[in-house]
C-alpha cells in the first residue's frame, strides 16, 4: 500500500494525473512475456490510500490476470472498500479501458467509481463505471 506521503499531504485531493502516473510506475513491474503487453493501474480509496497492480500473465493463459483486478484485490484484502477512483493505462499509442471483467469486478464496488482510462500524462477520458458498464449485475440482484 502507498500513503504517497511525500507528493499528497493529509486530506489533499489526489489529483488524476497524479493517479495516472503512479499507475505507469505500477506498469514496470508487469509480468507479460506473452503479450508484451504492460499494463499497470492504481486505485485511490476515499480514506486516502492508493493501491497499486500490474497485468500477470500465465503460461497457461487462463490464469492470467488484469492489472486492474490485481490493484483492486489488494485494496480490498487489505480492508479498503471505499474505492473513489482508479487509474488505467497499457499502450501509449491508444487509450485503455478495462476489459469486460474488470468492469464487472469493479462495479461490485460501487457504480460511481471514475474509471481514468489513460494514454498518457496529457491524454486520458474519465468516465464512471455506469457509463462503461451499464444495467449491470450487482449485489443487489441477489436480493
Ligand atoms: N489486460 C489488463 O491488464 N487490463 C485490461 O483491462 C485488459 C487486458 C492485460 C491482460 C493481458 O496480460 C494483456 O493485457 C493482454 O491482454
Amino acid at each position: 500500500m502507498k500513503e504517497c506521503p511525500q507528493i499528497i499531504g493529509k486530506g489533499e485531493k489526489m489529483e488524476d494525473k497524479l493517479l495516472i502516473k503512479i499507475a505507469m510506475e505500477a506498469r514496470e513491474k508487469s509480468y507479460s512475456p506473452y503479450s508484451n503487453y504492460k499494463v499497470g493501474a492504481a486505485v485511490y480509496t476515499k480514506s486516502g490510500k492508493v493501491f497499486t497492480g500490474c497485468n500477470i500473465e500465465s503460461a497457461s493463459f487462463t490464469p492470467t490476470i488484469c492489472a486492474e483486478r490485481v490493484a483492486v484485490s489488494k485494496c480490498i484484502s487489505e480492508g479498503y472498500k471505499d474505492i473513489e477512483k482508479i487509474a488505467v493505462i497499457g499502450s501509449e499509442v491508444k487509450t485503455s479501458f478495462p476489459c469486460g471483467v474488470c468492469r464487472q469486478f469493479m462495479s461490485e464496488f460501487g457504480k460511481d467509481i471514475k474509471v481514468i482510462c489513460a494514454r498518457s500524462l496529457d491524454s486520458y477520458d474519465v468516465y464512471t463505471l455506469e457509463d462503461l458498464l451499464p444495467n449491470s449485475f450487482g449485489p443487489e440482484d441477489l436480493y
